[in-house]
């Protein structure tokens, strides 16, 4: 009852009030349990620190800043309160350092760990920071989470993994060539990830998740991620640039969605080995469509793009299509992926026009 009202007064995500989502609303109302969220100043990492501060959960975040930003930890204090914010702990450090990662887990219950490198081109410019951060820091917080004894590690996989494998839509079981040196980590932290439960018997789940999108992720730098930079070049007036000619396909899957799968996982009782799950909704989007999609959202928030995208040539290292068989995270961890693109849009748009107005990037319409 005291936790239905707690709800009632907080920013609670919509898809949480659905009512396939009571049994994870009453697991977390029944007990507080300690979380660590690594990446937690990123876009994944703090849309979870701050659904699980609003479920009342006690949350430790770990970052180095090296994508992140401080203003995600501020926005979420201001979204959830002093209050539960006092439930909040920051650590200020680097997955490469073995001793904080033993030092962030002590005492957890949970480990999300969301912090790597991102983006493909990244890791074709400078693949060997990207094996730093993300194959080995992953596998200091893997260590660190073994011996901690920590209950569960979920982990941020990835979509890339499919590589070549041009089967659609994607299943688990069936994987091609990584085409990156950043698919190469993500791979790497699967194989760790088994290797783990069979030599030590420590189980963990991955999560590749397909193209993300929502509030908190960063519309600037040469490594943006579609969305936010198509957002930001609308909303500013710019051209829209698509790599190739439109038609290659996404499974863009709403932060949300990403959230509630991290929780069923780590909530998931029995694993005796390491499992892996898609996390997308299960659609195909064309970039073309994505273009439509977005400028639609924006002119119903009052702000017109009347520009015709440019296409430029295709990207070294990028999938052509990608697609998602989502059957195995609803059937093992009861995910339904609630919020589509559509949805996920009309979402994040309203975020991205506060916060690009509030920079003075675009005008208030
Ligand atoms: N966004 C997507 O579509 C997507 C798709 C597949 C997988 N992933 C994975 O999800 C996770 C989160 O991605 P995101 O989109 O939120 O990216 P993000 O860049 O917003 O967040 C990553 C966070 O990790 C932190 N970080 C980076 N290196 C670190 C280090 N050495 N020590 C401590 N913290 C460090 C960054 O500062 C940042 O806050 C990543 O593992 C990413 O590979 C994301």
């Amino acid at each position: 009852m005291q936790k239905e009202t707690l709800l009632n007064e907080s920013p609670v995500p919509a898809w949480l009030l659905h009512e396939s989502q009571a049994g994870l609303r009453e697991a977390l109302a029944a007990q507080r349990f300690r979380w660590l969220v690594t990446g937690a100043a990123g876009f994944i990492g703090s849309n979870l620190v701050e659904t699980l501060l609003v479920l009342g959960q006690e949350v430790r975040g770990m970052d180095n800043f090296a994508t992140g930003h401080r203003r995600n930890l501020h926005e979420i204090r201001s979204r959830v309160g002093d209050m539960r914010w006092r439930n909040f702990g920051f650590q200020e450090a680097d997955i490469r350092d073995a001793r904080a990662c033993d030092a962030a887990v002590d005492g957890v219950d949970f480990v999300l760990h969301q912090a790597a490198l991102g983006s493909v081109p990244r890791s074709v410019k400078d693949p060997i920071a990207s094996h730093d951060v993300n194959a080995t820091g992953f596998l200091n917080m893997l260590d660190a989470s073994r011996r901690a004894g920590v209950r569960r590690f979920v982990y941020a996989a990835s979509s890339s993994t499919y590589g070549d494998e041009p089967n659609l839509p994607k299943r688990e079981e069936r994987i091609g060539n990584p085409l990156s040196p950043y698919a190469v980590t993500k791979l790497v932290n699967e194989i760790y990830a088994s290797v783990y439960a069979r030599t030590y018997g420590f189980a963990s789940i991955g999560l590749r998740y397909f193209n993300a999108f929502g509030p908190r992720q960063d519309p600037d730098g040469a490594y943006a991620a579609v969305i936010p930079k198509w957002i930001a070049a609308m909303l500013s007036g710019e051209d829209v640039q698509i790599n190739g000619d439109g038609e290659t396909s996404r499974d863009f899957c709403y932060v949300g969605n990403v959230v509630q799968a991290n929780l069923r996982a780590a909530l998931r009782a029995e694993l005796a080995s390491s499992e892996v799950y898609n996390v997308a909704v299960g659609g195909r989007t064309t970039l073309n469509d994505l273009f439509h999609v977005i400028r639609d959202g924006l002119a119903g928030l009052g702000y017109a793009y009347h520009k015709q995208p440019a296409h430029r040539d295709f990207r070294a290292g990028d999938v052509r299509h990608s697609q998602a068989d989502v059957s195995k995270a609803q059937r093992e961890l009861g995910h339904v992926p609630l919020v589509d693109l559509r949805a996920g849009m009309t979402e994040a748009l309203p975020w991205y026009v506060d916060f690009l107005t509030n920079t003075k990037r675009v005008r208030a319409s």
